[in-house]
């Protein structure tokens, strides 16, 4: 099962534009010149200025590309990110970030120009009835770049009824893909809770309440729910990942802690749940000791979860490109901000093999350009096969 002839053709160029990509890597938000180049290979490969928005979720683009006919009346999204990360490469590669502690340390430079080279062969050939919309999003890493692009109307403006988009998985050899229905990543949560006790001498303890004995108390209580509360067979991680106090000698109580933590789960109902959890440990926990809690809560990206028929057709399209095709592959706690556009249309989320390398966000990432034509042939073969020509 190969991938389509064209695209081995194409590989050269597609690889030229990720590694121009690659040179020029900008963060969430600020992906100008990455946007432009966007638009302009897609004028290159014969799009209409017309069937070009910019400016949507501040800087992503949106592009159409109509097949031959559209009796079908159907319009299928195909995502990819454009935004960096503020990592110092040290990949080795010979085309390294020409912008100091900036990187391209997540693939988002692959998945941009795979979907640049899926557009080239869908707008040649058209070999389908209905409309591709390409969607190019800014700000996945931690800035919902994603919900940006959907307040601003993406899938209703552009009548947008099912999406697509991949992502690159290190460990999964080269020409692979691994996939699942449901819950696929996981939402991630933030939180902040300030402690506070009462200051004093180190060798006055009960004139004090110490505040770093009762917030390492929360810590050690916090941990419960995951082993307590949660139903075993379900997953939620919880991890305090920063402790603050405001002594700086050796000799002094505590009167301020600040904890930090994130709470990560495949399962929406439990978002909700372990907010409750944090604060009712926290603020009782504080209390028990005379002291105060105060928890701050900040929502995050929500679980990804893939819809059954659409992950089924994935899997088919997968299976036209590549003979080693995981559609139950375990799901991962990391997050994704796709999560938004699979909350307000059905899709599937794919993971595309990029074979031996550092971990994504790693300065040794590297992305694996014989990825290139397998990912843009799952593009293609989603497009024709969901849209059959008329
Ligand atoms: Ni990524």
């Amino acid at each position: 099962m190969p991938v389509k002839n064209r695209f081995a053709e194409m590989q050269e160029e597609i690889t030229k534009w990720r590694r121009h990509l690659h040179e020029n890597p900008e963060l969430l938000y600020e992906v100008h010149k990455t946007a432009a180049f966007v638009v302009e290979r897609l004028k290159d490969i014969g799009l209409d200025e017309s069937a070009i928005t910019t400016g949507i979720g501040r800087t992503g683009v949106v592009a159409v590309i109509e097949g031959k006919t559209n009796t079908s009346g159907r319009v299928i999204g195909l995502r990819a990110d454009m935004d960096a990360l503020p990592i110092t490469e040290a990949s080795g590669v010979d085309y390294p970030s020409k912008t100091p502690g900036v990187m391209h340390a997540c693939g988002h430079d692959g998945h941009t120009a795979i979907l640049l080279g899926a557009a080239k062969y869908l707008s040649e050939t058209r070999n389908f009835d209905g409309k591709v919309v390409l969607i190019f999003q800014p700000a996945e890493e931690g800035g919902a770049g994603g919900k940006a692009m959907c307040d601003d109307g993406l899938m209703d403006r552009w009548g947008i009824q099912e999406v697509y988009g991949l992502h690159n998985m290190p460990g999964l050899p080269v020409g692979q893909f691994a996939v699942r229905p449901g819950a696929l990543l996981a939402s991630s949560d933030e939180f902040e809770i300030t402690v506070t006790g009462k200051g004093g001498h180190a060798a006055a303890p009960h004139d004090a309440i110490d505040t770093t004995l009762v917030a390492s108390q929360i810590v050690v209580s916090l941990h419960s729910i995951v082993s307590r509360n949660v139903n075993p067979v379900k997953r939620v991680v919880l991890t305090v990942g920063t402790f603050e106090t405001d002594s700086t000698a050796s000799n002094v109580i505590a009167h301020q802690a600040r904890l930090q933590g994130t709470v990560r789960t495949l399962d929406t109902e439990y978002r909700q749940l372990a907010e409750g959890w944090v604060r009712q440990i926290a603020e009782n926990v504080a209390a028990a000791y005379g002291a105060t809690a105060e928890v701050e809560w900040t929502p995050g990206y929500p679980v990804t979860i893939n819809t059954p028929d659409e992950t089924q057709y994935a899997v088919e399209a997968a299976r036209a490109v590549s003979a080693h095709v995981d559609d139950d592959t375990d799901p991962i706690l990391p997050s994704e901000d796709f999560a938004y556009m699979l909350e307000e249309r059905p899709g599937a989320y794919i993971f595309l093999g990029n074979g031996d390398t550092a971990m994504c966000h790693h300065p040794a990432y590297v992305f694996d350009d014989e990825a290139i034509p397998v990912g843009c042939s799952w593009f293609a073969e989603l497009v024709e096969r969901r849209m059959p020509a008329a």
